[in-house]
């Protein structure tokens, strides 16, 4: 029994909706205890293809941990708490599924940072995101000191750290931090992008996620290295036999 996400499966999509509007999703152990059980159920489930995350209530994706679950917390309680909490995006990011987060409102401190561990992030217009953590005295905790400079730049990612400017949704799309920017409806987009991801070879789109992931991390002769290696072991694999079949029977391909 899920408490604070609805989790369900529709069109080989996982849907994870932080819900706890009230505190505009704010993240507990509760909450993150959960999240852990419905990634782990989206990366098990074959019929998911890919993952939509997103927050109810139509003013915030997730606005930051919970301050009032953090404030009395000890040094050694908040290494814990920031540690379950990377360990669960770190779950995200390497996943061999794609992950879109669906911002629609505020994605503050821990909220900037889930987003961050998705692959594709698509935001509405009236979206703000941002680390204000530093105005409650503390860092990120959740990654964000490590993931943000690593999409938009070491120079923003600090200016974005000490200001604690909550970011307008169309200068996160100049600067690399969202994909997308709609009016309304970021779910809607995220689907859209969901259904052209669907049409393609999964297990292929499983290893090139990880030849990314693994290669950024690496010195680049290294990661181009690694990508043969993973190229090789698409062709082990029914999709790579349909896929240039159907190109060369000039056929649409039928990936299961
Ligand atoms: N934790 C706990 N509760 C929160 C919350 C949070 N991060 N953000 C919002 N809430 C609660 C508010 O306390 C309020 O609850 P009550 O109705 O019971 O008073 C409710 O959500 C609605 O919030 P507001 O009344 O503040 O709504 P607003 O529209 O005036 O402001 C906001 C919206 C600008 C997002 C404001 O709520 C805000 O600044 N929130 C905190 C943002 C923040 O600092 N996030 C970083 C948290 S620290 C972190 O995340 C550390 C890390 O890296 C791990």
């Amino acid at each position: 029994m899920l408490d604070t996400i609805i989790y369900d499966v529709k069109n080989n999509i996982g849907y994870i909706t932080i819900n706890r509007p009230k505190a505009l999703n704010a993240l507990n152990q509760v909450v993150l205890g959960e999240l852990s059980e419905v990634v782990d159920m989206a990366e098990k489930d074959p019929n998911v293809k890919v993952v939509i995350i997103t927050g109810a209530g139509g003013k915030a994706f997730v606005a930051g941990a919970d301050i009032a679950a953090m404030q009395m917390m000890t040094p050694s309680e908040a290494y814990d708490f920031a540690r379950m909490a990377q360990e669960i995006y770190n779950r995200i990011q390497y996943m061999p599924k794609i992950v879109i987060a669906a911002i629609d409102g505020f994605a503050l401190g821990g909220g900037c940072e889930l987003a961050m561990a998705c692959d594709i992030r698509v935001a509405s217009a009236k979206s703000k995101i941002g680390i204000p953590e530093v105005t409650l005295g503390v860092i990120p905790g959740f990654a964000g000191t490590q993931r943000l400079p690593r999409l938009v730049g070491l120079s923003r990612a600090k200016e974005m750290l000490a200001t604690a400017r909550k970011v307008p949704a169309d200068e996160a799309l100049s600067i690399g931090l969202v994909n997308h920017v709609v009016e309304e409806n970021p779910v809607a987009k995220a689907e859209e992008i969901a259904a052209d991801i669907c049409k393609n070879s999964i297990s292929a789109i499983a290893l090139g996620k990880r030849a990314m992931n693994e290669g950024i991390e690496m010195e680049l002769k290294k990661g181009i290295e690694h990508e043969a290696a993973l190229f090789a072991v698409t062709f082990s694999t029914e999709d790579q036999r349909e896929g240039m079949t159907a190109f060369l029977e000039k056929r649409p391909a039928n990936f299961k």
